[in-house]
């Protein structure tokens, strides 16, 4: 009975948030005090009316010294024969059975904000009581509202939020754990309340929406100002719009490196929301999204690159380590603070510009010791690009005479042409090419190619290897036969090859391939798993046989297929995570920006890699080396493997090319297997993208003395090679030298670019 009885109260108050106020000189009030004390509702009074008329005569004269025992005479002055009990007000709080004996409304606030004296002026005060604000989104935004009662900068407050408390809030939002389950409007208002009673407080418990967004911004008079710290972006947008045709000026506080933003639709009515920041955003495709789906949108809005460390760390460990984005206390407090300052100002006439501004207490408060900019290791750095002279030098070193035939100049460049659209690892194109009398030579320059994967030079050879191919074929095309010898001179890994062309009536056969040179690219898009043709599987096992020892694996069944990506899946995170792989992709690879790509015209253009909006804005944070570091010391970074695993549930099948040693030149054959079954997959409109990171990290491990360094890496790699070489049986007494995936994707929507003729290629007869 007791229980039901205390529940049913409890329920009753739930949503309970008005005060109610008894004037007890007047006799309704006075009875209507008396029957909630009957009926057992008050628990606890408080009647520090004595205190409070001491503090008000001494505010009222500041000037003088007013001795203790001089009160009294003074106070009974001041209620001229009212009796103590009867003067002020009588408040009730319902939710937690308080009975409060206060000074009324003008005394009150006289006294309440007499320290705010002259940082706030009397008549300053009087004009901030008139003023409306609406805030929505209720942990910064009660950390705001608290502030802003507290300091009374404002006479009313509109407080939006649809939540409700729920424990793992509470690391920001000032509450009790009494509150779990409470609405957080209602927490709001109650604390806001019970600092000053006679504020007041409206409150939207189903947050802000498109159906009381009309009444949150006028009902009741217009707002003066609009506080927007809430989660949903739509609401973001939509409330801006309807603040800025109200002419309304909107704050926003963000969390992180005490980011406030002004936005002045008050004086700038044409202002494009969000500093422009928004543009193109549409509220209603974004409106019910997933936290991680967010996430690119939030980043364009809160500008990807300027937020903290920690908070690009976290970002990229949503929905993987952690349900969502961190929020502190100490920010949402700061934020509080933030706010209610420049709103107060804004509200006072005394600031008036839009814009974006940061108090970071990270930049502001730090060890005297600057960090140091961006250094890397001295042995991240590439070797500098060979010179003419140096491969000049080198061809000398080549046995023999003239060759028989002398091709011009405009036909070896048709054929160094075909070369160079050949792929290569991060489109580094680490080649040079050299045609004198003695036949044509391709070098391979570090220059572009150094990198953790490009270990011993096994991902250039692959590249090389396939542009030797595209010669042989380009060259059949012309009636020309190609001899090729790898590695011409001993123990010069510098000069990869030369090539001499002889006339024939009978060109190679695969000169059939001469169409697919241009076709070929690098697939990264995403289709419907789509089986392949059979004819086309058996097409290619033939052609593989003419490569001397090379094997081809197809692997179509699906559990194996997903079971592989997530070995492949795994190998690109670990490169990302890797400090040297990180500069390599970051710092060398990824073009940001069209300038940029069009400029170098190597490396991957990050629009060629066929991710989404919020892999791109993954990609984005994922290029700061420091959220990279902290990341690291997470052992986190598990969303990395997300789009490779991805990439392999829409393919057709997974691919891998194998030779039987480990060594330079079969890594330079294997290449150019590799390109002839690519190019006849694309001819036959299949579509291929290179997953090979796998590879070449096994190589390293494999082959390299110095495994010392990043111990957990190695460990990692090596789990990765247990695991491939009990996946994949086939593999055991092979080296694998290339990995791919096919689909049927169509047309890319981009495709890479070269470096210029010219700066490749040196004609010298
Ligand atoms: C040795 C080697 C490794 C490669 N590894 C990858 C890879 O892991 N992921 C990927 O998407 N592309 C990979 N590629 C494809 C290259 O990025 C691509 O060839 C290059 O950007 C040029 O573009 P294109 O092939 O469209 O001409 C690789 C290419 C080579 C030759």
């Amino acid at each position: 009975m007791l229980k039901e009885t205390i529940l049913s109260y409890n329920s009753e108050n739930k949503l309970s948030y008005t005060p109610s106020f008894f004037r007890i000189h007047l006799t309704a009030d006075k009875q209507a005090l008396e029957n909630l004390i009957a009926e057992g509702k008050v628990s606890f009074v408080h009647d520090e009316i004595y205190s409070q008329l001491q503090e008000l005569i001494k505010c009222q004269n500041p000037s003088v010294r007013i001795k203790s025992d001089e009160y009294e005479a003074l106070i009974s002055k001041h209620l001229n024969g009212s009796p103590l009990d009867e003067y002020g007000v009588w408040v009730y709080y319902p939710w937690s059975q308080r009975l409060l004996h206060i000074l009324d409304e003008e005394e009150f606030v006289t006294v309440r904000t007499n320290r705010n004296q002259f940082k706030i002026t009397r008549e300053e005060q009087q004009l901030l009581r008139e003023k409306k604000i609406g805030i929505v989104g209720l942990s910064v935004g009660q950390s705001i509202a608290l502030t802003m009662a507290m300091e009374r900068t404002c006479g009313e407050l509109r407080l939006a939020d649809f939540d409700v408390a729920e424990l793992s809030n509470l690391n920001r939002l000032r509450t009790g754990l009494h509150n779990m389950g409470t609405n957080k409007t209602i927490i709001a208002a109650r604390e806001i309340l019970e600092i000053d009673p006679f504020i007041s407080v409206k409150l939207f418990h189903d947050g802000l929406h498109k159906g009381n967004m009309a009444q949150f911004f006028t009902e009741d008079g217009k707002l003066d100002l609009f506080i927007e710290v809430c989660d949903g972006i739509d609401i973001k947008i939509e409330s801006r719009y309807k603040a800025r045709e109200l002419h309304i000026p909107v704050v926003m506080d963000t969390n992180d490196r005490g980011m406030l933003d002004v936005e002045r639709f008050d004086l700038e009515p044409e202002r494009p929301i969000l500093h422009g920041l928004a543009d193109g955003l549409d509220p209603s495709n974004i409106k019910d999204l997933s936290n991680e789906d967010k996430i690119p949108y939030i980043l364009k809005m809160v500008g990807a690159e300027t937020i903290s460390t920690r908070l690009k760390a976290s970002m990229m460990e949503v929905e993987q380590s952690i349900n969502t984005w961190p929020q502190l206390a100490s920010s949402v407090v700061l934020g509080g603070a933030l706010t209610t300052d420049v709103c107060r100002r804004i509200l006072l006439d005394q600031f008036h510009e839009s814009g974006r501004y940061y108090v970071d207490m990270d930049e502001l408060v730090k060890d005297k010791e600057t960090e140091k900019g961006q250094e890397f290791p001295d042995e991240y750095i590439a070797p500098p690009e060979l010179t003419a002279e140096e491969m000049l030098q080198m061809v000398q070193e080549v046995k023999g005479g003239p060759e028989d035939i002398i091709l011009a100049g405009d036909v070896i460049a048709e054929i160094v042409k075909a070369a160079i659209v050949a792929p290569s690892g991060g489109n580094a194109q680490p080649w040079k090419f050299v045609y004198t009398d003695k036949g044509l030579f391709i070098f391979h320059d570090e220059h572009f190619s150094y990198s953790l994967l490009d270990f011993n030079h096994l991902g250039s050879y692959i590249a090389i290897g396939a542009a030797v191919e595209n010669i042989t074929i380009k060259a059949a095309a012309m009636n020309l036969h190609t001899s090729n010898t790898f590695f011409p001179v001993k123990d010069n890994t510098k000069l990869v090859s030369h090539i001499r062309f002889t006339a024939t009536e009978n060109p190679d056969v695969k000169r059939q391939l001469e169409p697919g040179l241009s076709i070929r690219v690098t697939n990264r898009e995403l289709t419907v798993r789509e089986n392949l043709p059979a004819e086309f599987l058996t097409n290619i096992q033939s052609s593989i046989e003419s490569y001397q020892g090379a094997g081809l694996l197809i692997i179509e069944d699906e559990h194996r297929m997903k079971e592989l990506g997530k070995l492949l899946a795994k190998a690109e995170m670990l490169r990302i995570i890797h400090p040297r792989g990180h500069y390599d992709t970051f710092t060398n690879e990824l073009r940001w920006t069209a300038e940029e790509t069009t400029e170098k015209r190597d490396g991957l253009d990050v629009n060629t890699l066929g991710a989404s909006n919020s892999e791109l804005a993954a990609l984005k944070i994922a290029s700061d080396t420091r959220a990279i570091a902290f990341l690291r010391q997470l052992k986190g970074g598990n969303a990395f493997t997300r789009s490779v695993n991805k990439s392999v549930s829409f393919s057709s099948a997974l691919g891998i090319v194998s030779m039987p040693n480990y060594s330079e030149t079969d890594f330079l054959s294997g290449g150019a297997a590799v390109e002839r079954i690519w190019i006849e997959a694309n001819l036959a409109g299949v579509s291929f993208q290179p997953i090979s990171q796998l590879v070449f990290m096994l190589a390293r491990l494999e082959h390299s003395e110095a495994v010392s360094g990043d111990e957990l890496y190695n460990q990692q790699v090596k789990e990765l090679g247990e695991e491939l070489y009990q996946l994949i049986p086939e593999l055991q007494n092979r080296q694998p030298v290339f990995i791919f995936r096919l689909s049927k994707a169509g047309e890319p929507r981009l495709r890479s670019l070269r470096r210029s003729l010219e700066s490749s290629f040196i004609y010298h007869v």
